[in-house]
């Protein structure tokens, strides 16, 4: 196959939803129709339980698991399927937020009866900002949830994105009779199970007869009547849209029933967008371009503690990536040779020779790799949109075993490379902060600093609103600025200014004081 070929067949995305909508189950039922795995219930222990309560055996697991499920490979009628898995638990959304950096379209899990969630909305904000084309699958029809046409309007006014159901659910809950594909114009029925595939009904048109023989007059009626006014008020489906972020596809179905979930993926694999180009700072790269360029978007370190062992992933942007092929490592100015690339079929990972834009390769490393970082075969590039985002609490962290002082700070920056969470040093009295998303992350890294480091630390309260980062055309405007607020001045990990505002009032006040002072909450501006 050429390049061409092998890009145009990729189909790389991610699934997300707020936590319990179904994203485990429909991943799961993709990879059974892709033939990658062979019975319900593989995937799932992919997930920490959600539970408030932490558990680390739990965690411990959860580090082991996910670079098997990190990415999910499968051919299916021809196209090559990269899934990207997200992390479950709302504590570790800013993996999710990078993870979505590297995709090029991303399937969203509603429950039905839930409808809109917060951690949907949140990432569907990122998508916006990227102009991921999306795809939103209704889920947990079999169950009773809200009108279908109410969940239609929700999304619409949630998520800010116009939508247009490409199926439409026949009753729902118990009374559910299956959907009717409009992208398709067929009918499915629907008979609860697990594991198989649910019958189709051969239709003309929606006049078609055999649809009041298949769920009743009274149903056939109203399914029509549903799909006038779906016509009617809902503009055409148009792919250019969707490509560009405009509009959604939504699709109803019943993942833990494997119901709707063909359709979906049928549709996905023939709409979905294959590799596009991605701007780095210097240019945009194309993917059909002959040399090798790509980004590390996730790292997973030390899976091993006795062996400092981490799996950075790469996506590979363009070009042709090889096996034992001199790249350059843009940050470090380094030439490496990576001899033992892994690929991510099913859910095995195997050593492979070559990878196409689109793919993601795992290559094992020993401290090269931050998140961030850019290879290719020689060029200057620098791959942009990483986002960090104002962490949402704050804690001083302070070392509680001064023989391992070393350790501690090692053990800190290691884990802030692989972006467990964000390092910002006070610049008045030198401390160290970590901002992170939520509760659970102080306690993984309080767990994981002494288990992989033998580092001890305890966590200080610490009370700010957001971490902004600043800059300005005016360099004597920010330099009176960061004079006069010193005290709640900080660098980030970069080593970029960051004000520190306690309050929503100090930051607006900042804002109005400082007109020449642009204020970001989020580093990638
Ligand atoms: P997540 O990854 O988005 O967090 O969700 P997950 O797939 O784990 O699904 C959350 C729960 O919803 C699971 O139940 C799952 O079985 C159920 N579920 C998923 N799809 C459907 C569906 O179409 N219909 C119905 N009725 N339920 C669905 P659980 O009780 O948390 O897990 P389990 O004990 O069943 O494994």
């Amino acid at each position: 196959m050429t390049q061409n070929e092998e890009i145009a067949r990729r189909r790389t995305f991610a699934i997300i939803s707020h936590p319990d909508a179904g994203k485990t189950t429909l991943t799961e039922k993709l990879l059974l129709f892709g033939g990658a795995i062979h019975v319900a219930g593989a995937v799932k222990s992919n997930k920490i339980k959600k539970t408030a309560t932490s558990d680390w055996m739990e965690i411990e697991k959860q580090r082991g698991i996910s670079v098997a499920t990190s990415v999910m490979g499968f051919d299916y009628e021809g196209y090559k399927i990269n899934i990207l898995d997200t992390p479950g638990h709302q504590d570790f959304a800013e993996d999710t937020y990078r993870t979505l950096t590297a995709v090029d379209s991303v399937i969203i899990v509603v429950d039905v009866a839930k409808g809109v969630e917060q951690q949907t909305r949140r990432l569907m904000e990122v998508c916006r900002m990227r102009n991921t084309p999306v795809i939103i699958f209704v889920n947990k029809l079999d169950r009773e949830g809200r009108d279908p046409f109410e969940i239609l309007d929700e999304l619409e006014s949630e998520l800010k994105i116009s939508v247009r159901p490409l199926s439409w659910p026949i009753n729902i809950g118990a009374k559910f009779k299956g959907v009717y594909n409009i992208y398709e114009h067929s009918l499915d029925l629907f008979t609860p199970d697990k594991q198989r595939v649910s019958e189709r009904v051969e239709i003309d048109n929606l006049d078609d007869p055999r649809i009041d023989e298949a769920v009743g007059e009274t149903d056939a009626a109203k399914l029509r009547e549903d799909i006038e006014l779906i016509d009617g008020v809902y503009p055409e489906f148009s792919t250019e849209e969707y490509l560009e972020g405009k509009s959604a596809p939504v699709f109803f179905g019943s993942a833990l029933n494997t119901f709707g979930v063909k359709e979906l993926l049928d549709c996905f694999v023939k709409i979905a967008p294959a590799p596009k180009p991605v701007t780095a700072e210097e240019r945009v790269v194309r993917p059909d371009e002959p040399n090798f360029s790509g980004f590390v978007f996730k790292i997973h370190a030390n899976m091993d503690p006795n062996h400092r062992s981490c799996i950075a992933f790469v996506k590979v942007c363009s070009g042709k990536f090889e096996r034992n092929a001199p790249y350059r490592h843009i940050r470090q100015g380094k030439i490496l040779k990576f001899a033992a690339p892994t690929a991510f079929m099913a859910q095995k990972k195997s050593i492979v020779d070559e990878a196409w834009p689109g793919d993601i390769v795992g290559i094992p490393d020993t401290g090269n790799f931050k998140i961030g970082d850019t290879l290719t075969q020689g060029e200057e590039l620098h791959f942009k949109g990483l986002p960090s985002f104002s962490p949402e609490m704050f804690k001083y962290i302070e070392n509680t075993d001064p023989m391992k002082t070393k350790q501690l700070e090692k053990g800190i920056h290691q884990l802030m490379d692989e972006g467990v969470a964000q390092l910002f040093i006070n610049q008045f009295n030198g401390r160290k902060i970590i901002g992170t998303v939520g509760q659970l992350q102080f306690e993984v890294i309080q767990y994981r600093l002494l288990h992989e480091y033998g580092a001890q630390c305890r966590w200080e309260p610490i009370s700010l609103y957001k971490a902004c980062w600043i800059e300005s055309d005016d360099p004597e405007a920010l330099a009176q600025f960061k004079r006069r607020k010193h005290q709640f001045m900080a660098l980030d990990n970069q080593g970029r200014d960051v004000f520190l505002a306690d309050s929503n009032y100090v930051l607006q006040m900042a804002r109005n004081d400082n007109p020449a002072i642009r204020f970001h909450t989020s580093s990638e501006y």
